[in-house]
């Protein structure tokens, strides 16, 4: 039986006082939201019946593929002074990489919830029909998500981990918010941004083919969803004023900041039976360079989409320069909207092929 306090810890809510918008224009006046939802109804892939569930997966070799890369940034910590780590040999860093894979893929089943109650959100409270028609494709989308990660990790991995409290922190605070575009800066152009570059990373690393393939999938969806994102603030941010783009800018950087420190991975750590704050402690004093590179290759996405809505630049450029300070600017001219809508293609390719 469950207990109350089982049952508290199962269900988080969130309260926000909102408007539910009904539109009684019903023409279909944005073309690029027509198409992107046109698409997205010949996209839709069944997760129970295009993945190979039957393929056998060993979390170990999955884990040092794609925990490896952040055990290394780990493992740099070992050698500093007072280090928590400096006692660990070969069995604890195998150990760690797998926890690290299993922790990873936890995180980003949550903030597939996350994007299904943002979504179902712009459903209510964007007012533009196409837009709602669209945002509710990504229902369905997301709600695949979810039913893939949590798939994966129960029947492939055994192990999933609770959500993470920058990454609560970050949702809490989207869907607390009243603005409709918040909804989708933050989801559609923040959290997706960077899920969209870190599934991009692993999805080079790992070998294992159903997570390829699920990876490959999901990836496929998410471009599209930056794309409704992008196209939708694009047109909105038009309208507004510098001081109200100076709120928007300021909300995207404190989700900025909140999405680097997700990565440290504090529940891990405790699992390890290591202090998580003893391991920030270290982890700012060494900064190990592939830590950098991580860190910073996740806003590959996040930048330049901010570009394109006008944000680096609004009010003196204000998001330029934080984006500056926290070493991230370079990614500002990588536009590759092109190279997302080619795997699009190559997923309905995919499709196709299986079903001839
Ligand atoms: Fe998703
Ligand atoms: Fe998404």
């Amino acid at each position: 039986m469950t207990s109350t306090a089982d049952k508290l810890e199962t269900i988080h809510s969130v309260s926000a006082n909102l408007e539910a918008i009904f539109t009684w224009d019903y023409e279909r006046s944005r073309e690029p939201l027509v198409k992107l939802y046109e698409k997205a109804k010949t996209s839709q892939w069944n997760a129970s019946t295009d993945l190979d569930w039957s393929i056998d997966v060993d979390p170990e070799r999955v884990g040092q593929e794609l925990g490896g890369g952040g055990t290394l940034r780990f493992q740099a910590l070992a050698e500093a002074e007072g280090s928590p780590v400096r006692h660990f040999g070969d069995k604890e860093w195998t150990q760690v990489a797998v926890e690290l894979q299993n922790s990873l893929l936890s995180q980003f089943m949550h903030g597939e919830q996350g994007a299904l109650l943002c979504t179902a959100r712009i459903v209510e409270t964007v007012p533009w029909i196409d837009a709602k028609y669209y945002a509710a494709t990504q229902v369905m989308d997301e709600a695949r998500h979810v039913e893939v990660f949590a798939r994966y990790l129960d029947e492939k991995l055994g192990r999933q981990y609770r959500i993470n409290d920058n990454l609560k922190g970050i949702l809490d605070e989207i869907l607390r918010d009243p603005r409709w575009d918040i909804a989708y800066l933050g989801m559609q152009i923040m959290v997706e941004g960077l899920a969209l570059a870190a599934f991009g990373m692993m999805h080079q690393v790992t070998t294992e083919p159903l997570l390829k393939k699920m990876l490959r999938y999901v990836m496929s969806d998410e471009a599209r969803h930056v794309a409704f994102g992008v196209l939708s603030l694009q047109e909105y941010y038009k309208e507004l004023s510098d001081a109200e783009l100076r709120e928007r800018q300021e909300f995207a950087f404190e989700v900025a900041q909140r999405l680097q420190r997700r990565f440290a991975h504090s529940e891990m750590w405790e699992r390890m039976g290591v202090d998580p704050q003893a391991i920030y402690r270290v982890m700012d004093e060494v900064n190990p360079p592939a830590q950098q590179a991580f860190q910073t290759l996740l806003f590959s996405k996040i930048v330049p989409n901010c570009k394109k809505l006008g944000l680096l630049d609004a009010s003196g450029g204000w998001l330029r320069d934080r984006f500056a300070e926290i070493g991230v600017i370079q990614f500002e001219d990588w536009v590759d909207t092109g190279e997302e809508y080619a795997m699009l293609d190559e997923v309905a390719k995919d499709r196709e092929t299986a079903s001839a």
